[in-house]
């Protein structure tokens, strides 16, 4: 079973969109640097045209549209059209004119008339129905030589936060953990299944390296709401659940955060997998 149902994926996400434009501040903090390494990883420069899949409330393409400058631009694609009201909103707050959104699942990409010089995609790809399919469609519409990069989460173990309570989550809603190839947190935590769908793809040149993250929220407290609010696999999979028993799960994962207290606030390495390939000179 997916964490994530096929028709479920679009008002999920919606429904979490303003918790993820909330609180993604303190992913944003903690991907900093492999954020900076995706970009790098996509070859990202001044002038360049950029898709940014999966955005989110946009603060990875925030950071692409500042390395673009005025003379480049960026699609930022979500299949949550509130996600890309938050996008649109965020790159008006920080003064950017060279964003724009693109509505739609990943998948459906080929053919709709793009052209661009490189693509990105963090923490997006592992929850895709179809992640073979995004990665040709983005193939499809990048210039010979450009990059696509992608941040997934790497193995349950090195992401013990997520792992425990995601068990959690599994447990209460009486779900087995997704068997292989189902959309979910860890997916494509193996890096030869995920080296493997670039090349399937078609992409040459691919690079895969482990990135390092540690996430920090000032309280148990915080790092619950965070949760609750914003993260769509959860809120997905408690969804069905009566009151009291989502309740309960809650209640079980706070219990598992403090075991990740430090000093009152919430800290919690995560690692990523950055993954990378160039879309074949002809
Ligand atoms: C975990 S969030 C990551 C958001 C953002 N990239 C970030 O790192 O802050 C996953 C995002 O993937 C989007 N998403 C899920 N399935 C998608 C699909 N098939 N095509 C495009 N976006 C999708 C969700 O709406 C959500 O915004």
């Amino acid at each position: 079973m997916a964490e994530i149902d096929r028709h479920g994926n679009e008002s999920i996400w919606d429904s979490a969109a303003a918790g993820w434009a909330k609180w993604e501040f303190a992913l944003m903090e903690a991907l900093t640097d492999a954020t900076e390494q995706m970009l790098d990883a996509a070859s990202i420069d001044a002038g360049m045209h950029v898709l940014d899949l999966a955005c989110g409330a946009g603060s990875q393409t925030i950071r692409a549209a500042q390395r673009v400058g005025a003379s480049g631009r960026v699609i930022a694609n979500d299949i949550s059209s509130s996600m890309l009201d938050f996008v649109a909103s965020n790159a008006a707050l920080a003064g950017l004119s060279n964003v724009e959104t693109l509505h739609g699942p990943a998948e459906g990409l080929s053919g709709c008339g793009l052209h661009i010089d490189a693509a990105t995609c963090r923490l997006g790809l592992m929850l895709f129905q179809a992640p073979l399919d995004a990665l040709d469609a983005v193939r499809s519409v990048l210039t010979e030589g450009g990059r696509f990069a992608v941040l997934v989460f790497a193995s349950p173990k090195d992401n013990p936060l997520l792992s425990k309570t995601l068990m959690i989550a599994l447990t209460h809603a009486g779900k087995p953990p997704p068997p292989p190839g189902a959309p979910g947190l860890f997916a494509l935590s193996d890096p030869e299944r995920l080296l493997e769908l670039f090349e399937k793809a078609g992409y040459a040149d691919t690079k895969i390296e482990q990135v390092s993250a540690r996430l920090s929220v000032a309280s148990v407290d915080e790092a619950l709401t965070m949760m609750q609010e914003a993260f769509g696999v959860y809120r997905a999979l408690l969804a069905d659940l009566s009151e009291k028993d989502r309740e309960a799960a809650w209640k079980d994962i706070r219990e598992c955060l403090e075991g990740f207290s430090v000093d009152g606030s919430v800290d919690a390495d995560m690692t990523l997998l950055l993954a990378s390939g160039a879309n074949p000179k002809a």
